[in-house]
């Protein structure tokens, strides 16, 4: 399996978020990480369908849309709209999970499933065969900036053994929050192939470098 680099806009300074989004793509991620927050699901208030338009119309590298939201059923068909290439909703929203996953995937977007730090694993076996990825919180969601929680690495093995058992090895898993040069191979080396970084690659002051070590230092354990 590759791994894939993505940054995360929300840590970009927020007065310029085209020359953020355009820097991400020279910089040479796989994808652009763009976290949409409704101050319910999560305290935090972000951003909406129109930033996801604006990196649509200056990058090429694909789109991940990150619905923290406690209604994303309402939301999907805008972020498609907008251009999103993957939609990541949580187990833990207010919606038919099974429903809106099938509703991304049949607007053409690869559907994608989120558990929050404290959410077991388990939860999100009955929805595996309907998403294209799993995303793994690796912080409580709302906020760039926190610390990683290693107590979650264990969960990153348990979702990598669940997706082989299912015969779904290829899928991806992401990791999200406090991801950095030292956590990011701890996360591969429990089966995390795609790696979301806001603070360590925005704050780099070189991102391409930042990027090529986080990459290479996570293939370097993947498993
Ligand atoms: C948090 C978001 C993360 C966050 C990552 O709710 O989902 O994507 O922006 O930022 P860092 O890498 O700074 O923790
Ligand atoms: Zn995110």
């Amino acid at each position: 399996m590759n791994v894939l680099i993505l940054p995360s806009l929300l840590a970009a300074d927020m007065g310029n978020l085209e020359a953020a989004a355009r820097r991400a793509e020279s910089a040479g991620a796989d994808a652009l990480h763009l976290d949409i927050m409704d101050g319910v699901f999560v305290p935090n208030i972000s951003m909406g369908p129109a930033v996801v338009a604006m990196a649509r119309r200056c990058i090429k590298i694909p789109l991940s849309v990150h619905l923290m939201l406690i209604h994303p059923d309402r939301y999907v068909r805008a972020f498609a709209e907008a251009g999103a290439n993957s939609i990541l909703i949580h187990i833990e929203a207010d919606c038919d999970v099974p429903a809106t996953l099938r509703q991304i995937r049949n607007l053409g977007i690869k559907p994608g499933i989120t558990l929050n730090p404290g959410t077991p694993a388990a939860r999100i076996f009955p929805v595996l065969d309907l998403v294209d990825e799993v995303l793994v919180m690796t912080v409580a969601p709302g906020y760039g900036g926190q610390p990683f929680m290693p107590q979650i690495l264990p969960k990153i093995r348990e979702v990598r053994e669940a997706l082989r058992q299912s015969l779904l090895p290829e899928r991806n898993i992401l990791v999200d929050g406090g991801v950095d040069q030292v956590t990011a191979p701890q996360c591969a080396a429990q089966g995390a192939n795609a790696l979301v970084a806001g603070t360590a690659l925005y704050k780099a002051t070189d991102m391409a470098a930042a990027v090529l070590r986080m990459r290479r230092d996570a293939l370097a354990v993947l498993a």
